[in-house]
């Protein structure tokens, strides 16, 4: 067995001469500043993470002393991080990685996949998601998951922080300098209720339905951002009827006859013959991909790099399979 004993020289060694690191407070207090940053409220944070109220308050006072610059301030009622608050912030998400990626890697010199997977999705995409990681999770229980699910302006705030592993949209933002693999299709389809007066027509002109009312996403929405991309390079026009949030409430104003929409196939799974009619328009699907997205110069760890090559497999597979007993069976 090797063993390391230090000679004289070792300990004449010096110290860094900063010792900022010392004063940087605990990995608990950086995790309570963390939860704070994200939440914007100290009740919030307290809660997230099962503490009283005013030990987050010591626990931030503690940090902004220890560091002696001030993280936080109040404007009115609200609280804001400074832009010291803000450089922690940054640096301490580099820090949570980095111990998830020495998390990882010491798992895997054990013979372990295991470790912590930071995951965020649009809000479409949560209809076949979860279908993927039930698989994966099986076949890797040590590896926990967190998973975060938003439009697609939301998950664009989150990937310019760096704040998961991986990100999933149809639509990748094209001003932040990322890596992306295409996995799955995403193909958008007019729906309507099934007994629609165009339900049993053969072939559709967009054109036609322009006077029909049109249910739309909301601003922020990847769906709303094809659909309004679609209609100024075919140069059609809708009637927006409603603006709605959810793609679940959509379907349900489509059943209940107060307009036609156009949707993700994948927001179908559940959906049947019975209550919806894909039309037959001409153009359509419009056909996406879903991404997995992430920053270009991010350091993946062995659990991200295992689950990258899962969803690259088998991730196609899955989500079609979700569609055999829906209205959408075979569009993916
Ligand atoms: P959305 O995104 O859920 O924000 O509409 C869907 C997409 O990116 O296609």
């Amino acid at each position: 067995m090797l063993c390391f004993f230090p000679d004289a020289n070792f300990f004449a060694m010096p110290l860094p001469k900063s010792r900022f690191h010392a004063r940087l407070g605990t990995f608990r207090q950086l995790e309570i500043f963390v939860k704070f940053a994200e939440t914007g409220s100290i009740s919030q944070t307290a809660n997230d993470l099962h503490l009283a109220q005013p030990s987050v308050s010591i626990q931030l006072k503690k940090l902004s002393d220890n560091l002696d610059v001030a993280l936080v301030e109040q404007v009115g009622r609200k609280l804001y991080l400074t832009d010291a608050g803000k450089e922690l912030y940054a640096s301490s998400l580099e820090i949570f990685d980095s111990v998830g990626r020495l998390e990882s890697r010491l798992a895997s010199l054990s013979g372990l996949q295991a470790g912590h997977l930071r995951l965020s999705v649009v809000t479409t995409s949560k209809y076949f998601f979860p279908h993927l990681l039930g698989p994966f999770c099986e076949r890797y229980p040590n590896i926990e998951v967190s998973f975060n699910i938003g439009n697609r302006g939301s998950m664009i705030n989150r990937l310019r922080e760096n704040m998961d592993d991986f990100y999933v949209f149809s639509h990748p933002p094209e001003d932040i300098e990322i890596e992306k693999f295409e996995f799955v299709n995403n193909p958008l389809v007019v729906v309507a209720s099934a007994d629609h007066p165009l339900a049993k027509r053969k072939s559709i002109q967009f054109s036609s339905l322009k006077n029909e009312p049109f249910i739309m996403r909301e601003p922020g929405s990847g769906t709303r951002f094809a659909v309004e991309k679609y209609l100024l390079e075919s140069g059609n026009t809708v009637n927006v009827k409603l603006t709605i949030e959810s793609n679940e409430a959509i379907k349900h104003s489509v059943m209940s006859k107060l307009g036609i929409a156009i949707l993700s196939v994948h927001t179908l799974a559940q959906a049947t013959k019975s209550n919806f009619k894909i039309l037959n328009v001409r153009g359509f699907p419009l056909k996406h991909h879903w991404y997995v997205v992430y920053l270009k110069n991010k350091q993946l760890s062995d659990v991200a790099q295992t689950f990258l090559q899962f969803l690259k497999e088998e991730g196609s597979e899955h989500a079609a399979e979700l569609l055999s007993n829906s209205v959408a069976k075979g569009y993916v």
